[in-house]
């Protein structure tokens, strides 16, 4: 098999590198797919970079996504077959043209879904339902408030907030962001580099559940923005992680404050996860209304350049490796 190794050096185009490995072999339990798409997630430049080490028993590959067909079944695994095609979540190990991966940890392609699109669901449609429809319990009748639109997981959340029914508020930084979140569905699309977000907030109604990525620079934003009975889940604290939280308004408005992640879980929280997913979002993949915009494609063995493209930030949607 080939992966991408992190093989040292200073920047991303020369650290990741394609090597030959021995083929992998699934585990009772697990299925081995071949690879032909794997989404790139900002995870995984934190772990190029050491500071967000996989957790003890995933592969030390990069990948967390991937969408192939399956080509080994491990022992016990019934329910799916050689020549599936499907796409997974996974620890780690998508940056490779095979992947093992727990049989429940995998989601059925339908037949029009290309392999590249569906490389950018399994971690994205995971983190939205999660945070925003789990434990932020979104309703059809309630307002979403997604910072950072336009990335892969602001994307999909408008995406998935607008198939249930919710009305969505989108901020983003740049007027050509805040374009391409409203065109994505958002009823009301911000600028945050020019609009006075608080009062365009407030004065479309304020909002009901925040999917949060910022953290610190917008926490003060999202305390004041929040209805009561408001749900606000942090998903990642890119401005930095400590914040001043006002308790006397979190009580008066009974704000409930969550957080989580997604690659920490346990397989069979995965498990669990993956099922409901299947049962209550997947449906709108299969109908369409779900499929993130794909900002661009790179070769497997280009890896570098992918991750250089996500770290400028000018990406709307999703960035996937492709392999021959
Ligand atoms: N907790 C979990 O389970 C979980 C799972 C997956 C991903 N995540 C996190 O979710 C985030 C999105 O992931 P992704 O792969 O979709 O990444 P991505 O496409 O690179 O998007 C990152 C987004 O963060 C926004 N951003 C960064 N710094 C900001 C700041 N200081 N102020 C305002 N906006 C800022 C950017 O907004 P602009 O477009 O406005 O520049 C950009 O849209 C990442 O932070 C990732 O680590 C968490």
């Amino acid at each position: 098999m080939k992966r991408i190794s992190i093989t040292g050096g200073t920047g991303p185009a020369t650290t990741l590198t394609l090597v030959e490995a021995p083929d992998l072999e699934p585990r009772p339990g697990e299925v081995r797919i071949q690879v032909r798409a794997a989404g790139i997630n900002r995870p995984d430049l934190l772990q190029r970079e050491g500071r967000y080490p996989p957790p003890p028993g995933a592969p030390e590959t990069l990948g967390l996504e991937v969408a192939g067909e399956i080509d080994r079944l491990g022992e016990g695994v019934t329910g799916v077959a050689i020549g599936d095609r499907v796409c997974a979540l996974l620890g780690g190990g998508g940056y490779a043209d095979q992947a093992v991966v727990d049989a429940r940890h995998i989601f059925p392609l339908p037949d029009d879904l290309d392999f590249v699109t569906a490389a950018a669901l399994s971690e994205t449609l995971s983190t939205v339902f999660a945070n925003v429809f789990e434990d932020g319990r979104l309703q059809a009748d309630e307002t979403l408030l997604v910072h950072g639109a336009t990335s892969g997981i602001g994307a999909t959340a408008i995406q998935m907030a607008k198939a249930a029914g919710a009305r969505v508020i989108a901020t983003s930084r740049g007027k050509a962001k805040a374009d391409a979140a409203r065109a994505l569905g958002a009823d009301v699309s911000l600028d945050a580099r020019s609009d006075d977000l608080e009062a365009a907030i407030k004065q479309a109604g304020g909002v009901d559940v925040i999917l949060d990525m910022v953290g610190a620079d917008y926490a003060a934003l999202n305390q004041s923005v929040l209805r009561p009975g408001g749900r606000w889940s942090v998903i990642a604290t890119q401005s930095g992680a400590r914040a001043e939280i006002d308790l006397m308004r979190l009580m008066l408005r009974r704000i409930v404050l969550t957080g989580s992640t997604l690659r920490s879980r346990s397989a069979d929280e995965k498990a669990r996860l993956i099922t409901a997913v299947r049962q209550q979002a997947w449906p709108w993949v299969v109908a369409g209304k779900v499929r993130p915009p794909i900002e661009a494609t790179f070769p497997l063995s280009d890896a570098g350049l992918a991750h250089l493209r996500l770290e400028a930030g000018e990406h709307i949607g999703k960035i996937i490796l492709v392999v021959d």
